[in-house]
């Protein structure tokens, strides 16, 4: 079998071995293993070289499955699973015990969520139960939205390719508390259509439950992100890159422009940023996105993530 051409049973295989796979979600590629064996996701831990405390979301192929691997399962998650699975929304509830703690980073609660892309699907049903699916690069780095993106960050790990991913960022990371809802991580459906309490900022954020995937300097490529307002977009050195989305006009060898839409912004931003890393320039330069709304906000969090200081 070649690892650069994967078909779905071949996948779903290898899943029940204990082996892990990547798969197309419709936010990025995540990578796949067994969510209710220990070992295989200490494979993913690895893989990705990601710290043992950040807990792995698991996806489901509905809310059958999410039932079977949370304790509890209330009116409020209902509610959200008919509304907007599968889709981009990662519900975060108490963990039953089939999950094990690796998978949770030790804590009572687990995150879980239906994909909104068809081979994401066939490959749980044919698995035949839920999986892990962190975004499929190294622990820090920008997430995949292609196939490619997850060869080069992850090489020898073998991809399902459903090719580019149509939303582009993150699901919404929402947890449902009693009677009340909180957002963990802003993404594409926003806090007003959950009826939850916004997310504002990690380090300001009073959570007994953070993200610790919201780590300040999270999906961050090598060169140095720096977000400017359009006037400071002009004659810029070769080594710089350029990201825009409006006509402001870039004189740079590595420009890329992305539309003024979010989103087509949001589905073309990781993309970008691959680009312009691959390219090998040292700083990042990225037009200010103003626009409102809860897609430029999830795009704004994933910037200022990119251009902090890497801990
Ligand atoms: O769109 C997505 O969610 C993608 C695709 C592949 O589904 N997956 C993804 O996974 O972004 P990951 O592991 O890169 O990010 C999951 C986020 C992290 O910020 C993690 O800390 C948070 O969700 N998270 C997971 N389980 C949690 C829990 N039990 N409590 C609080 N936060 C949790
Ligand atoms: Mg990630």
């Amino acid at each position: 079998m070649s690892a650069a051409r994967l078909v779905l049973a071949e996948a779903a295989i290898l899943l029940r071995e204990g082996r892990i796979v990547a798969f197309p979600t419709e936010t990025v590629y995540g990578l796949g293993a067994d969510a209710r064996s220990a070992e295989a996701v200490r494979r993913v831990f690895e893989a990705k070289r990601r710290p043992e405390n950040n807990p792995m979301i698991v996806h489901v192929d509905g809310a059958e499955m999410a039932r079977s691997v949370a304790s509890e399962w209330p009116e409020r998650a209902q509610e959200f699973a008919e509304r907007f699975w599968p889709g981009p929304l990662t519900i975060v509830l108490p963990k039953a015990d089939v999950i094990p703690g690796i998978v949770t980073g030790g804590g009572p609660t687990v995150g879980v969520r239906c994909p909104d892309h068809p081979l994401a699907l066939e490959l749980i049903r044919a698995f035949g139960g839920p999986l892990v699916g962190p975004s499929a690069n190294p622990s820090g780095a920008v997430s995949p939205t292609r196939a490619e993106h997850v060869r080069a960050g992850l090489p020898g790990v073998p991809v399902l390719d459903g090719g580019p991913c149509t939303r582009g960022i993150e699901s919404t990371v929402v947890a449902i508390e009693g009677q009340t809802a909180r957002v963990l991580r802003p993404g594409v459906i926003g806090a007003d259509e959950l009826g939850a309490t916004p997310y504002i900022d990690g380090k300001k954020q009073d959570a007994p439950l953070p993200a610790p995937g919201l780590l300040p300097s999270h999906y961050a490529p090598r060169a140095h992100v720096q977000i400017v307002p359009s006037s400071a977009i002009d004659a810029v050195p070769d080594d710089t890159g350029v990201l825009t989305h409006s006509d402001v006009g870039a004189e740079a060898i590595h420009h890329v422009a992305l539309p003024d839409d979010a989103v087509r912004y949001a589905a073309g931003l990781y993309e970008a940023l691959h680009t312009l890393d691959d390219a090998g320039v040292e700083t990042i330069l990225v037009e200010e996105p103003t626009g409102d709304g809860p897609i430029w906000d999830a795009v704004r969090d994933r910037l200022t993530r990119a251009a902090a200081p890497r801990s």
